[in-house]
């Protein structure tokens, strides 16, 4: 039985058939967003990796950020007929007509890294996420425990509007902190999840906060954003990690690098392997029918700079 008709069929003990699971038969097509940080270009030779290590066909359709990009490509794959579709969606609306499609085809269809709204929920066979709202709270608690009683005043980067990882790890981080009085978000801006953007946004606030006197800490949505934060501090004549402290998402190379020059304070990782653990999960469904969990989650951990020098080791070659 194919990966098509498994996905068609409902599970049941007539699918629990000794079926090859041969992942070299896959052709699988990957919608990926684009390349805007140092994590999604990880991500993507990751995927690269992970395919290859288990022979299987992946054809990478690059996005640029758009929506419409990824519905054309999606619709391609359709008409290409593959076994499977990989799709990390930029925003987490307007997915249903080009799912069902999908659907219809008998295609399944893999959530990579971002989440779509729950009413998408029979769309996709599963998600391969971390807790985004996990991640917020996991930067938040950090900062809370790091500034003790000290009253603190926050800026925000925020990641791209309508990404469910923006949404959440807003979420996430605002729960931390409301239970702090002492903590207080002054601004937030969408930084699109770039290092130019994070950079630019950071200027502003760094202007409209009294030359950056009244900022006590910066929150990331992404690491590639601090990273353009931390250069727009240091043009302003400010100590990043020091005179403002810095806690961002991902655990990139670069935020290592960072850290081990005292300009950052923390990150919370982003595994770039979000690939293995679909194939994965799409070979055993392929074997016997084993229905996945309809998350896959991947872990959300806090880095500080007592590792960062073995940290940016341990990554520099993956990314
Ligand atoms: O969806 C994951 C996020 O997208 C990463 O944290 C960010 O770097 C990327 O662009």
């Amino acid at each position: 039985m194919t990966l098509k008709a498994l996905f068609a069929a409902t599970a049941s003990a007539a699918l629990l058939l000794a079926l090859p699971a041969n992942a070299a038969e896959l052709t699988i097509g990957f919608s990926q967003i684009g390349s805007e940080s140092g994590w999604r270009a990880a991500e993507t030779s990751v995927s690269k990796q992970e395919a290859s290590k288990r022979k299987v066909n992946l054809k990478i359709a690059d996005a640029q950020q758009k929506q419409e990009n990824q519905i054309k490509a999606i619709r391609s794959f359709i008409a290409q007929n593959v076994d499977a579709i990989f799709l990390a969606p930029v925003v987490s609306t307007g997915w249903d007509s080009v799912l069902k499609e999908a659907k219809e085809a008998k295609i399944p269809v893999v959530l990579l890294d971002r989440d779509i709204d729950p009413s998408g929920k029979d769309l996709y066979l599963t998600a391969v996420t971390s807790d985004s709202v996990h991640e917020g709270e996991v930067a938040g608690d950090w900062l809370a425990k790091t500034v003790g009683e000290k009253a603190c005043n926050v800026v925000e980067l925020q990641g791209t509007v309508g990404a469910s990882v923006a949404t959440n790890r807003k979420k996430g981080f605002d729960t931390a902190i409301a239970k702090h009085a002492n903590i207080k978000l002054v601004r937030s801006q969408t930084g699109d999840f770039t290092r130019a953007k994070g950079k630019e946004v950071m200027e502003s606030f760094i202007k409209a906060e009294a030359g950056g006197k009244n900022i006590c800490a910066v929150y990331a949505h992404n690491d590639d954003m601090m990273v353009g934060a931390i250069q727009a501090m240091k043009e302003a004549g400010l100590k990043p990690g020091k005179d403002i402290l810095t806690v961002s998402i991902d655990a990139v190379p670069d935020i290592f690098k960072a850290m081990v020059a005292g300009e950052a304070n923390a990150t919370v990782e982003l595994t770039p392997n979000m690939a293995g653990p679909a194939l994965d999960a799409l070979a055993a469904f392929k074997k016997d029918g084993t229905a996945p969990k309809k998350w896959i989650q991947t872990e959300s951990k806090v880095f500080t700079p007592e590792t960062a020098k073995a940290e940016y080791e341990k990554r520099k070659d993956l990314y």
